[in-house]
């Protein structure tokens, strides 16, 4: 089934229409990032979702195919950016828009990363792979509110160069705040550090009992990080991370997402380290 414009009257409108009710969105730009990755802006055809904040997600949903959740990565005006990778049926659907393609589109859910709590401490935001897709909207944030932070230090890790996300983006952050990227496996024209993302974590400049740390990437790599963060001197508390689990109705109604006693769609996705690690080696017993 192919989505059209009319369907935003007869499938509905954000006009008390409810969480569960998708608000069709027209595609405006279609950006390969990398051969498994594209970047969508979305327009709403009708009234705009409320905006969402960094660190929440977003359900997008093509009719006939499916619906999954998705980060924000950004936002223009009304149009919301979304980055995707290709790994399943719903994401190559999403993966093969093209400008003037119409989707759906529920949400904002969630917990965002809450930037507010680190005001006037320190920063280190940790990226590993598709997790700089949500810290993305966070470090914009910081730079345009740069003057109410401390230290900020960004630290990305990579597979390697070429699949590094956003490189001009990140160029540009590099401009107002320490920014490290470390890739697994080196081109021969790579000059930067070759490693984990763990090992540059003892060099970047914030102070650990001061800072918010801000955490996303595959589950492990944030395991090692928040360890390696919270032996530095952070309180586990202070540890943010991004969790993903497998979604349906996104509100906290079938459980499908729930980890322990957390419904990751509406406790989460962002949720501090302390109360994960207890739930994550409770289910690894
Ligand atoms: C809060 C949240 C935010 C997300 N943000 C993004 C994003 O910004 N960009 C992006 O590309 N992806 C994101 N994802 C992951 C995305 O939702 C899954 O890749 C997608 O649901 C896969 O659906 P599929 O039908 O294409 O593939 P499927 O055939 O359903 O799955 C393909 C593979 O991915 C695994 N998988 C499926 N769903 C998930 C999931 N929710 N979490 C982890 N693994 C999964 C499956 O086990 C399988 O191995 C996010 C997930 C969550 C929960
Ligand atoms: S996805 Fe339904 S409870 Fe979280």
């Amino acid at each position: 089934m192919t989505l059209h414009e009319d369907h935003a009257v007869s499938i509905g409108s954000t006009d008390g229409a409810g969480p569960m009710v998708p608000v069709i969105h027209r595609v405006v730009a279609a950006t390969a990032d990398l051969d498994d990755t594209t970047t969508l802006t979305v327009r709403p055809v009708d009234n705009a979702l409320p905006r969402p904040q960094p660190g929440q997600f977003n359900m997008l949903w093509l009719p006939g195919i499916g619906e999954v959740p998705i980060s924000l990565a950004g936002l223009d005006g009304d149009d919301l950016v979304h980055t995707i990778r290709n790994v399943g049926a719903v994401t190559d659907a999403l993966c093969s828009l093209q400008v003037g393609d119409f989707l759906g589109v529920r949400g904002p859910f969630g917990a965002g990363w809450n930037l507010a709590r680190a005001r006037g401490r320190d920063v280190l935001v940790v990226a590993g792979g598709l997790g700089i897709v949500p810290l993305g909207p966070l470090v914009d944030e910081l730079i345009s509110d740069r003057a109410n932070f401390g230290q900020v230090s960004v630290v990305i890790g990579n597979r390697s160069p070429d699949t590094l996300l956003y490189p001009e983006r990140v160029k540009s952050w590099a401009e107002s705040l320490e920014v490290e990227v470390t890739v697994d496996v080196a081109s021969p024209d790579w000059t930067g550090h070759v490693g984990v993302v763990t090992e540059l974590l003892t060099a970047v400049n914030t102070d650990p009992a001061n800072q918010i740390a801000f955490v996303c990437g595959p589950e492990v790599m944030m395991r090692f990080a928040a360890e390696a963060v919270i032996d530095r001197g952070t309180p586990a508390e202070n540890v943010l991370v991004s969790l993903e689990r497998n979604m349906h109705c996104a509100i906290g109604h079938c459980g499908r997402c729930q980890l322990g006693p957390m419904f990751i769609c509406k406790d989460g996705p962002v949720l501090p380290w302390s109360r994960v690690d207890p739930v994550l080696k409770a289910r690894s017993r």
